[in-house]
């Protein structure tokens, strides 16, 4: 069997599961995708109950698309959750339910459809080019800052023009601390325990929301009712046209952080995990910088469509490294999962790294091969096996944003760099809200002729 240390690198399998205190204390508690079995990537369910809360993990691709599509009225997201990442996000359209969540989508839905999104591609490109002028000819860089430098620049570039505060290394820095509070107190909050803000983590946590909701807040009280000419401005004015005032400036702000944190934190771990198994995986690599090199000639806003190989280059770096490694849902009514009774109240955990990883799913499943995303392909798998967007109606709505802006990246960084792992380094993936590389991730760079 291959060495969980060997590219792609996945944390150890243990031969049982840790005990669900296990969730509290220790590394799965700081990581959740440690500590879990081989037997968790080989069986289809699992019911853990946890200080009286019960918590199903199916991985069968009927239960999730019964779940996430055939009966997703009966599943909520959990209140619990919702009122964890209330103070960064509100009420805005990742968190809301019912009526408000339909509004919210109905607003901002167009400004991710197919030509909105092509004519981003510019913006994309030249925020992928000017990362590449800070990076030495040869030596090595550090993939995960740059990728989180590059998408955080073409968020605040193409949804909030480019406003100044929302791309300096303060903001960066504050994001990444709420995050990582926002993973590690998530369970003592789905337990009902008191979250306490006396480490160092949950204090620059709370010091990173307080930064990130008041210069939101700044930048939407400036905008007026009028908004201006941008996503920000255009969702403002919808949302005074729906709601009371006092209601439109808050769901903007809602909307602002979700969009705000939504959009680049995720993108930015799909081009770093891309970038290290390129980087491990020469041929891969030489082969995608071909088809970039070629396709960068052509008309720009059609881009992405000349780039299959690279798509299925990302298509597999999504599924080994679901930068969404997990989501939850609260059933509201009593309902049976392929076979497992699941009780109003109970917790539905989808776990894409282990549906992605699931040996019944996949042949060889740890192994990278993007011939698996091979054209034709999707005629051999389940629609519910491959979910790194999620599914149904709450799928990200920014996927296609998402999809777009890490091809363009990635074409403009592999037509002029090559990456190459760095000798005896290993990267440790960590699962918090994201699955990022713990401390970075460096690759080595050399210069293409
Ligand atoms: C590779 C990048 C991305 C990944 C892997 C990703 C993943 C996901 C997943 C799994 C969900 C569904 C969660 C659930 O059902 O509970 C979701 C929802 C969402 N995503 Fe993304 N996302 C990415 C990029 C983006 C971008 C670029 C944006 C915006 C610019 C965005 C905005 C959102 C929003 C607003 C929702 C909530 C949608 C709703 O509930 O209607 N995401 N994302």
């Amino acid at each position: 069997m291959e060495s969980p240390a060997a590219p792609p690198v996945h944390p150890e399998r243990l031969d049982r599961m840790a005990g669900p205190w296990a969730s509290l204390f220790g590394e799965h508690a700081r990581n959740a995708i440690a500590g879990w079995s081989n037997a968790a990537f080989d069986q289809w369910h699992t019911r853990r109950r946890l200080a009286g809360l019960v918590v199903h993990i199916p991985r069968h691709p009927d239960a999730v698309q019964r779940v996430l599509l055939d009966n997703a009225a009966n599943y909520a997201k959990p209140r619990i959750v919702r009122k964890l990442i209330a103070p960064l996000v509100g009420r805005g359209l990742l968190s809301a339910e019912g009526e408000l969540w339909r509004t919210q989508r109905k607003i901002v839905a167009p400004s991710f459809a197919p030509g909105a999104v092509a004519a981003l591609t510019g913006t994309m490109a030249q925020a992928a080019r000017a990362a590449m002028t800070d990076w030495p000819d040869s030596g090595t860089i550090d993939i995960a800052r740059t990728a989180t430098d590059t998408t955080m620049r073409i968020i605040a570039e193409a949804l909030f023009s480019g406003d100044p505060r929302l791309v300096t290394p303060q903001a960066t820095k504050h994001i990444a601390a709420a995050l990582e509070a926002a993973g590690s107190v998530r369970l003592t909050a789905i337990l009902g325990l008191p979250t306490l803000r006396l480490n160092h983590v949950a204090r620059a946590g709370a010091r990173g929301q307080r930064y990130l909701r008041e210069t939101l807040t700044a930048i939407v009280r400036e905008r007026g009712p009028e908004g201006g000419e941008d996503f920000l401005g255009g969702m403002i004015r919808d949302l005074h046209q729906r709601y009371p005032g006092g209601e439109a400036v808050a769901l903007a702000i809602d909307n602002a952080a979700t969009f705000y944190l939504a959009g680049h934190e995720t993108t930015a771990n799909a081009l770093c995990w891309a970038s290290y198994l390129m980087a491990g995986a020469p041929g891969v690599q030489e082969r995608a910088r071909e088809e970039a090199r070629a396709a960068l000639t052509g008309d720009a806003a059609t881009l992405p469509e000349r780039l299959p190989y690279l798509r299925q280059i990302l298509d597999e770096a999504l599924r080994l490294y679901p930068p969404a490694p997990r989501f939850d849902r609260e059933a509201l009514g009593d309902d049976v999962l392929a076979g497992e009774t699941v009780r109003a109240g109970e917790i539905v955990s989808i776990w894409p790294w282990l549906i992605h990883r699931h040996r019944r799913l996949w042949e060889n499943a740890d192994a990278f091969n993007p011939e698996r995303f091979a054209p034709g392909s999707e005629k051999t798998r389940h629609r519910f096996q491959f979910l790194p967007f999620g599914a149904g109606p709450r799928i990200c709505v920014g996927a296609r944003f998402a999809t777009v802006e890490a091809l363009v990246i990635l074409a403009h960084w592999l037509s002029e760099r090559r990456f190459a792992l760095v000798p005896g380094e290993v990267p440790d993936p960590v699962g918090q809200v994201t699955l990022r590389p713990r401390g970075g991730l460096r690759l080595q760079l050399s210069t293409v002729d």
